[in-house]
């Protein structure tokens, strides 16, 4: 076993949800932008590839140092132990970025990097001539900031979004990383009724009842580093044993999403049979505005359209003002709205209990969170 540094990336704004995240796994923690550090082995590696619902990636820090010249990023690069980590007939492509940095010519940084690292395994594996990179993949970054240079190997692959249920998406889809962290910041549990009313291709209601069965958002997927030699297949079949026994395939639930427009109920209803919740997810197509039920202390989340045109617009905050008023009829209930309109709580007619700043994808975002009252019942 070796011990590792690593980093899981985020979005802007939701490191914070990783770091917890992580912490519920028992790592240790330390946070930068849009950058959550811990350490871990292999197993760890495994495991928090197939456990973070809100992290991009999970990368090894192979190691970090000042380099203010082309000198001192080759030798710096080549000082590292590659050879540790990759086998000798890797491939491995480098990308890189630079940032405030005096080595910011980010073409030649990364061919620096290669040619450092094709040195060094040539040297450890007494060869000659070309590596032939016919091997498994090792995903390398040179990630220059304030002139320290960071090599880093990414172990997830696709991104961690991609969970491996979506069959089509609609047209505005929600990251599914932002989506679980929209419903981590309700604070909603399985045992709440649960609403989308602007479901889309389902994405929220998806990772809502994942989150509610504690099924692993990757337990559906491959990633990279299955493919390297020391992530030995025992230790994936271990992690994905390990979720199989800790989700909770029994755990009733009462989520629901709706849409406008039928072919997107048709996608989200798609969606739920690839992630295995065939019918536990009601989709219906129904206009928001069409909203009632007789349960309490629910939550509503719900990603309405931000509207370009002008007509469009006012459309918009028309539903937005509707909403807010049919939601007085059922005070326990919690609503929370991701919408990029700066008036919005002027619309729904009360002021947010919170906001959150969030992005999606470029688009700067507020988490609108209205909390309801708590029932009697409780
Ligand atoms: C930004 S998208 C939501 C995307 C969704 N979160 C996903 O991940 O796919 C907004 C959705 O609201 C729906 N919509 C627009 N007006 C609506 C209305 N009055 N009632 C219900 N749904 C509406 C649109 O059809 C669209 O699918």
């Amino acid at each position: 076993m070796t011990k590792f540094n690593l980093v899981a990336t985020a979005a802007m704004g939701l490191e914070a949800i990783v770091a917890d995240e992580l912490k519920a796994l028992g790592y240790e923690t330390r946070t930068e932008n849009g950058k959550v550090y811990f350490e871990g082995e292999e197993h760890d590696i495994a495991r928090t590839n197939l456990w973070l619902r809100v992290a991009d990636r999970v990368k090894i820090v192979v190691g970090s140092f000042p380099a203010r010249t082309f000198d001192q990023l080759f030798e710096g690069v080549k000082a590292l132990p590659w050879e540790k980590i990759m086998p000798v007939d890797a491939e491995f492509p480098v990308t890189g970025k630079s940032v405030k940095s005096k080595l910011y010519s980010v073409p030649d940084c990364q061919s620096i990097t290669k040619k450092a690292i094709v040195e060094r395994m040539k040297k450890v594996h007494g060869r000659l001539g070309m590596l032939e990179e016919t091997g498994p993949k090792f995903k390398i970054e040179v990630s220059i900031l304030k002139d320290v240079a960071t090599l880093t190997i990414d172990t997830s692959g696709a991104g961690l979004h991609k969970r491996g249920y979506r069959t089509e998406q609609g047209e505005a889809p929600l990251k599914e990383t932002l989506a679980a962290a929209l419903v981590y910041i309700s604070k909603w549990t399985p045992n709440r009724p649960f609403v989308d009313p602007f479901c889309g291709s389902g994405t929220i209601a998806l990772e809502a009842a994942m989150i509610g069965q504690n099924i692993a958002p990757g337990y559906n997927r491959e990633f990279i580093s299955e493919e390297w030699p020391f992530m030995k297949q025992e230790i994936w079949d271990e992690v994905r044993d390990e979720a199989d026994q800790a989700a909770n395939y029994d755990q009733p639930l009462q989520i629901s999403g709706s849409d406008i427009d039928h072919r997107m109920v048709e996608i989200a209803k798609r969606n739920a049979l690839e992630a295995g919740f065939g019918e536990l997810i009601d989709f219906k197509q129904m206009q928001v505005l069409d909203f009632t039920t007789h349960a309490e202390d629910g939550v509503m989340i719900g990603n309405p359209p931000y509207g370009e045109r002008i007509g469009e617009v006012e459309a918009i905050e028309q539903m937005i003002s509707d909403i807010g008023h049919m939601m007085k009829a059922y005070p326990t209930w919690s609503v929370y709205m991701l919408s990029s309109m700066e008036n919005f709580e002027e619309l729904y007619g009360r002021r947010a209990t919170k906001k959150r700043k969030l992005f999606n994808g470029f688009i700067r975002t507020d988490y609108y969170q209205f909390w309801g009252r708590k029932s009697q019942k409780k």
